[in-house]
């Protein structure tokens, strides 16, 4: 036995089958940006995916396990993956993320992560300031969105009504929510207990953006049928459309009646770190509480989200009673110990990810990336829109663009034909794109994720997209 965990530990065995996994991990990436895969995804039948693997002992010393891993898994950094939004992880952040992973140190509690614990500090804070969150702002990291907004909405309910976390609550509350909300804001307030009437659904404009007229309708009806509204959450963006609530606004209106202004940057928040982009982000000033992936826009291995506060130590009563006392005596900017403040307990080493970019390129990559991909996104609007029979959802804000074909007789009818679409251009490949159904009109989505996309694979897309079409009709 001992022999056994001499071996496992051994540092010249982990040398040698590291350099054989980096090599096949470098000739991955060789294929996938050079587009030498013939798909993106390699399979859209899950009982044949499901029929390939079994948990069997194997002799572990050959790398026959990860190229089957590889062979059926999806290739995010092929420039024709333009589907959901989950980044082209840089390769030296996955590197990073080895590195984490071996380290291990556990980042909730200072002693378990000393280092890791300080990046996070000084990541978070730094990125609060970019939002213009203000001298105090501040937050942690944790793992994703929807467990971000969960926590930032739970900070919400304790700022607001202080005693819910020990006695729970017993009126009705709800929050103003975009209808085209990630669904995991919905799924917080329920989680909450608040069920269905805990988000209380903003109707759209037509760039799909929270209509800022309803606002004070839906606040007095909710009053008159003894909701008592405790915050707005705006999208920054959307997930469907892409689209930017008017942050300014949603702010102005929470002052005026003392709410929690949450925004969801969990997918546009990046964007902070372009010069052309910023003003996107505008509004973020009157943040209470902002999260935002960097596993989204800012090419770092999932899963890695910032949860920020204008006023850093109101996080320490999310999940604390006490805390409205302990803030007063000031012992509550214990950064240094995160899990007081997150869901997580244990912790990954989420902050070496974001270093090594930052370490490696300086913030100038994120810049041009974010850029490129903005740029391209219109690009692709331009090409769709320009076409006769075809339409996008709205001008795309971000990098997310809706788009369908609308030569048919009915919705219904050019439905159907964007749904054939989208199964037979991810079943031929190369390319993959999703699908969205918005108000009962099915719509073709890409996320332009990748920064090895050119216009030249939009051209590509728009081509074959025309091809299959005269097929279809034929
Ligand atoms: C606006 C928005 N919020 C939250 C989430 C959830 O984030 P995660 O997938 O990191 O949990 C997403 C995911 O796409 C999103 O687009």
């Amino acid at each position: 036995m001992k022999d056994l965990f001499k071996q496992a530990y051994d540092h010249q065995a982990f040398q040698k089958l590291g350099h054989d996994l980096v090599d096949l991990l470098a000739e991955h990436l060789q294929k996938s940006t050079s587009q030498t895969y013939a798909k993106v995804l390699p399979s859209t039948d899950p009982q044949a995916q499901l029929d390939k693997w079994n948990i069997e002992e194997g002799n572990g010393s050959d790398l026959d396990f990860y190229k089957k891993v590889l062979a059926n898994s999806t290739k995010l950094q092929h420039p024709k993956y333009m589907g959901h939004q989950v980044s082209p992880t840089l390769p030296v952040a996955a590197l990073a993320d080895l590195f984490s992973a071996l380290m291990n140190n556990g980042t909730g509690v200072f002693e378990m992560g000393p280092a890791s614990n300080a990046l996070e500090y000084k990541i978070c804070a730094l990125t609060a300031q970019k939002l213009q969150m203000g001298p105090d702002s501040g937050g942690f990291l944790t793992s994703g969105g929807t467990l971000a907004n969960l926590t930032a909405l739970l900070t919400a309910r304790a700022a607001k009504i202080p005693d819910a976390w020990e006695a729970g609550t017993t009126k009705k509350y709800a929050f103003l929510v975009s209808e085209q909300s990630h669904y995991c804001v919905d799924r917080a307030v329920r989680i909450m207990g608040w069920g269905a009437a805990g988000a209380i659904k903003v109707p759209v404009n037509d760039k799909f953006q929270m209509d800022i007229s309803t606002l004070e309708d839906l606040y007095a009806k909710a009053k008159e049928d003894d909701i008592t509204i405790i915050g707005v959450v705006g999208s920054a963006p959307s997930t469907a459309t892409g689209s930017y609530d008017d942050l300014k606004a949603l702010g102005t209106f929470c002052q005026k009646y003392d709410l929690w202004f949450h925004v969801d940057a969990a997918h546009g928040g990046a964007f902070i770190f372009s010069e052309k982009y910023k003003h996107l982000l505008a509004g973020t000033a009157m943040a209470d509480s902002v999260i935002m992936d960097f596993h989204k826009m800012l090419l770092v291995p999932a899963l890695t989200t910032a949860v920020m506060y204008k006023n850093r130590r109101v996080a320490y009563s999310t999940f604390d009673q006490n805390a409205s006392y302990l803030w007063s005596e000031d012992h509550t900017d214990e950064w240094e110990n995160s899990a007081k403040v997150t869901f997580e307990c244990t912790k990954l080493m989420m902050s070496i990810k974001i270093q090594a970019i930052i370490e490696q390129y300086g913030f100038e990559l994120w810049e041009t990336y974010l850029e490129h991909m903005m740029d391209l996104t219109h690009y692709f609007a331009d090409q769709i829109n320009q076409k006769e029979h075809w339409e996008t959802a709205c001008h795309p804000e971000s990098n997310i663009i809706c788009y369908r074909w609308t030569g048919g007789a009915s919705t219904e009818a050019c439905n159907q034909v964007n749904a054939w679409l989208r199964k037979t251009i991810i079943d031929r490949g190369p390319f993959y794109i999703v699908m969205t159904n918005i108000h009962g009109t099915t719509y073709l989505r890409s996320t332009l994720m990748n920064p090895l996309t050119e216009t030249t694979d939009i051209d590509e897309l728009v081509q074959f997209m025309d091809q299959l079409l005269t097929e279809y009709q034929a």
